[in-house]
């Protein structure tokens, strides 16, 4: 039988392990957990999600509060159009972040940042170029265009030096959506490095109807772009994402063609991961049934998460001045108008509550939006327990080598 270790994901030259640890937003996969994945020979993504709370975060930067300070006689507004991003300070947030993480790269593998292009920051073809071209002159080895694909990415940067030399992915939910971004995009003369395909069983935001995401299944759909592909003779590694949990179910998809997999919900328990360790042992002691799709994002797709997350629920005013990376091109987020209803519903009550939609931003900030992929409630039976009763955080390597090597659906527990 064998192991993810027998195959190899060749790109741009380079055989490197195939597995691609997902971008996961705003710093769950921090720079040290996508460091890890290159030093072992595989592909680590961060992720430009908040860029500048990254940042400050981080390098001590002060871009969050100076945004704030600058629009604070907006903030009762419900208005949010004239809240723009300072494009210099995105460029800076995005160099820092992507230029570090390059200097401290070790070992064969590449480091990816993960792009979400449903942060339309009130400007959205302006802040994708920018946050593109600032990741490339960064350094980045790679980019892989996330949620809400815009058709038109790869225009925005044919300019570029790095244009042809940087790896150049995209997440699609379905073999229409590959075609339609390769139609589109096929003026650039160039194609994408690499696809993944996302199913309904991975976390974050999902691309497909918030009542029929379950009707849908990762290798049907991964095999009808294989197919296409291969008709097409188009030569673009296919990579599945959402539910791969042990290395066998990674061979299995290896052995039908697929070039690599791209997994997240094992290493959200990672030392590494940027989540807090309280909220990690949530992920651990998650159940089956703790675990939920729901429309309160307010980028309008599905998105999966712990049923306990504090974000559910939460009434709190709109932050678009601070933060207000869902602002659509005209300013507005589905959130304010949830908002403003519930204190119009509500005169003088000064708690108030919101269940339709949530300020992302924020919960996200604060990693109290708990996301998380389907199978988050195995993650118990991946290590053991502390003699207090909480769970054994595990070493991103430890469980980068249990995908690798592992057997016969085997997950190796920590020592
Ligand atoms: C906590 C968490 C956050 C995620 N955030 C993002 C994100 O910001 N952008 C994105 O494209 N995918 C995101 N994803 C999806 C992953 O990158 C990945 O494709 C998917 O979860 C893989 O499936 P798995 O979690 O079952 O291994 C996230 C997944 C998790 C678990």
């Amino acid at each position: 039988m064998k192991c993810v270790d027998d195959f190899r994901l060749r790109l741009g030259g380079r055989e490197l392990v195939p597995i691609m640890i997902g971008g996961m937003g705003v710093d769950i996969s921090t720079a040290e957990l996508a460091l890890e994945a290159a030093r072992l020979g595989g592909i680590g993504h961060i992720s430009d999600a908040m860029i500048k709370t990254v940042s400050d975060r981080r390098f001590d930067t002060k871009f969050v509060s100076a945004k704030q300070k600058r629009y604070k006689h907006n903030v009762a507004n419900v208005d949010k159009s004239d809240v723009q991003f300072d494009l210099g300070d995105v460029a800076e947030a995005t160099r820092l972040h992507v230029g570090r993480t390059m200097e401290a790269k070790r070992g064969e593998g590449l480091i990816f940042i993960n792009c979400m292009e449903k942060l339309t920051m009130n400007a959205p073809r302006e802040t994708l170029r920018v946050r593109l071209t600032a990741a490339m002159d960064a350094g980045i080895d790679g980019i892989t265009l996330a949620a809400g694909l815009h058709l038109g990415s790869f225009g925005l940067i044919e300019d570029h030096p790095r244009f042809k030399d940087v790896k150049l992915g995209i997440i699609v939910s379905s073999l229409r959506a590959l075609q339609l971004f390769l139609r589109k995009s096929a003026r650039t003369g160039r194609l994408p490095d690499y696809v993944v395909v996302e199913g309904p069983l991975a976390g974050g935001h999902l691309g497909f109807g918030l009542d029929d995401w379950m009707q849908y299944d990762l290798r049907v759909i991964t095999a009808e772009v294989i197919d296409w592909l291969s008709q097409e003779k188009l030569d673009i590694p296919v990579i599945p994402a959402g539910g791969i949990f042990t290395g066998t179910d990674a061979v299995s998809y290896l052995e039908t063609g697929c070039a690599a997999v791209q997994v997240a919900t094992r290493f959200t328990v990672a030392k590494e991961c940027g989540l807090p360790a309280k909220v990690q042992q949530e992920y651990f002691k998650a159940c089956e049934d703790d675990i939920e799709v729901n429309g309160i994002s307010p980028t309008g797709y599905p998105m999966r998460m712990l049923k306990s997350s504090p974000a559910i629920g939460a009434g709190i005013r709109p932050n678009c001045e601070a933060f207000g990376y869902l602002l659509d091109a005209k300013g507005h987020c589905d959130y304010i108008d949830a908002y403003y209803r519930e204190v119009a519903a509500h005169p003088g009550q000064k708690n108030i509550e919101v269940w339709d939609k949530t300020c992302l931003c924020t919960h996200m900030r604060n990693f109290d939006c708990w996301t998380c992929g389907h199978y988050t409630y195995r993650l118990k039976d991946t290590t053991r327990k502390n003699e207090d009763g909480s769970y054994r955080l595990l070493t991103a390597e430890h469980i980068f080598r249990d995908y690798q090597f592992s057997k016969d659906g085997r997950i190796a527990l920590p020592e």
